[in-house]
């Protein structure tokens, strides 16, 4: 951990990519962990576009369950570990996680790769709504012939192309990458972390062994919550 806080301690710039593993200690599942939502349910039916098209209700009822985790969820020392780290150092965050939590710990250079599960968006014309403690299953049917959906990103579709450059940009330019509780099989994010930059020093902190373990230069096998905060809290 110590060649971590000197990598952090010199950086000019700072990227981090984070994922699902971020919030398990706000009591939100991850996806491919134990009680992670695909160990029992099909992404193709609940995040593709074709799953949408064949049961939107199902799909909005999935959602809305998560918009009410969301809302009972709090960020964790991890999150704000995160916040405290951006005030010391020039630092992008790119999240695959659609719960807003780094948002509610106090980030600000904040990239959502996946969207943002607050909004609805029309699949035809486009428009938007904020969602508030869930999305009325009644209203799915737009007047203008669309259906809304969720604003999020679903396999097979294409990230949000101003999250993407400038996550892509980030990552070319950093000292130090971290990478945090993502298993790393979901591309595009997944070569933020490794296929960007071959300077940079690059850090995982997940529990658990992923894809890009053998191609980090440190990883901390400890949680987010565990980890985050001693880190950030050495560097001072
Ligand atoms: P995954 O569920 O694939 O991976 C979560 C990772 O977090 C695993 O590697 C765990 O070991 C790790 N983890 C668990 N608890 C942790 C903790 N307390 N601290 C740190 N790490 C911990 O989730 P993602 O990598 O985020 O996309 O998945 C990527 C994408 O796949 C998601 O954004 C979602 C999903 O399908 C879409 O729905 C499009």
């Amino acid at each position: 951990m110590d060649r971590l806080i000197e990598a952090l301690r010199g950086a000019h710039r700072v990227f981090v990519l984070t994922g699902a593993g971020i919030s398990a200690e706000s009591g939100l599942p991850t996806f491919r962990g134990a009680g992670g939502y695909w160990r029992e349910r099909r992404f193709e039916e609940l995040a593709s576009p074709e799953g949408f098209a064949r049961d939107p209700r199902l799909v909005w009822e999935w959602y809305n369950e998560r918009i009410a985790a969301y809302a009972d969820a709090r960020p964790n020392p991890g999150h704000f570990a995160l916040a405290e780290l951006e005030r010391r150092v020039t630092l992008t965050l790119a999240t695959q996680n659609v719960d807003s939590l780094h948002r509610r710990a106090g980030s600000q250079n904040v990239l959502e790769l996946h969207g943002d599960l607050r909004e609805a968006l029309c699949s035809q014309c486009r428009e938007r709504r904020t969602i508030g403690a869930a999305f009325p299953l009644d209203e799915i049917e737009h007047a203008c012939g669309g259906r809304f959906r969720p604003n999020v990103v679903w396999f097979g579709e294409s990230l949000p192309q101003h999250a993407w450059n400038a996550a892509a940009e980030a990552a070319s330019a950093a000292d130090v990458i971290l990478v945090v509780g993502t298993s790393a099989q979901v591309y595009p994010a997944a070569a933020l972390a490794s296929d960007m930059n071959e300077r940079a020093f690059v850090a995982e902190i997940n529990p658990d062994a992923t894809g890009l373990s053998g191609r980090c230069d440190l990883t901390i096998r400890a949680t987010a919550a565990q980890a985050l905060p001693r880190i950030v809290g050495a560097m001072a």
